[in-house]
């Protein structure tokens, strides 16, 4: 059994008869560090909490995940690193609904660890969207308009730093609206200078980003994942995204 504060096993559902989540991992009782992303990817499963219901009612649920899997893989919820010497790759992140710090746990740290598995880790700047709450308020009007219009200042900020970075703009639900919101308010050219876009459970899913090329926009939507059709309902097919961090950065690879 794990030894995680009463009050996250109690937030999450994890006592009394519903304790079967945390079951089998015996393992587990080692605070993992620095876990690769298997590690990850197996903490994640082993761990998915009894999520099921509209985001008004889970944000606690997701916010209180995000604390036990940063805490049992080590992941770091909050990267600010834009404004840095330059480096190859600039990877500019807008977290999900109710996650913590500026990245959240669910997909960013996990892409970030395949980008790094991909290009190396010290090529790669990562920066999350600061100035946004990622309320479920700023999910029902289409993306924190704070957040949209601060992502768009960060990756213009980007290019005139360091014009030759390959940028990497990415967001997960919530996150995915910033995404495309920001785009939308960048200069031409600016947006033509993105690298890649890389999408996880987007409210916003086909609807193109403009002057950014559908060639070097990847979307991930699991079958079964309502927030992909700019519903309300969260369930595991939401969660799970970390199962697809890798094939999105082998896209990126591809958008040099
Ligand atoms: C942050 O967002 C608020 C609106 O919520 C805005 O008034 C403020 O100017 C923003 N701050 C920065 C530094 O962009
Ligand atoms: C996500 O990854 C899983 C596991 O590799 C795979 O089965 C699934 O097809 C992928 N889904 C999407 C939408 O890319």
């Amino acid at each position: 059994m794990l030894f995680l504060p009463v009050f996250l096993l109690t937030i999450l559902g994890f006592t009394g008869t519903h304790a079967t989540p945390l079951a089998a991992t015996g393992q587990m009782n080692h605070v993992e560090r620095d876990a690769g992303l298997n590690a990850f990817l197996a903490i994640l499963l082993a761990n998915m909490p009894a999520i099921n219901g509209p985001l008004t009612e889970v944000t606690s649920l997701i916010t209180a995940f995000d604390k036990v899997l940063g805490t049992l893989t080590g992941a770091k919820d909050t990267r600010n690193e834009l404004g840095g010497p330059c480096k190859e790759w600039t990877v500019i992140f807008a977290r999900g609904t109710a996650e913590s710090g500026n990245v959240g746990v669910l997909v960013g740290p996990p892409l970030f660890d395949a980008l790094g598995d991909k290009f190396g880790s010290s090529t790669l700047t990562i920066q999350g969207v600061k100035n946004y709450s990622a309320s479920v308020e700023g999910y029902l009007a289409g993306g924190d308009p704070a957040g949209s219009s601060e992502m768009a200042r960060q990756i213009e900020a980007a290019k005139s730093q360091c014009p030759d970075t390959k940028l990497i703009a990415s967001g997960y639900s919530q996150g995915c609206q910033i995404v495309h919101n920001a785009v939308s308010k960048l200069q031409a050219s600016t947006a033509r200078w993105i690298s890649s876009v890389l999408l996880f459970g987007d409210p916003m899913k086909g609807q193109p980003l403009a002057n950014v090329p559908s060639s070097r926009v990847f979307t991930s939507c699991h079958a079964g994942d309502d927030i992909c059709n700019d519903g309300l309902f969260i369930g595991p097919a939401h969660l799970t995204y970390a199962d697809n961090v890798t094939a999105a950065a082998n896209f990126a690879a591809t958008c040099v």
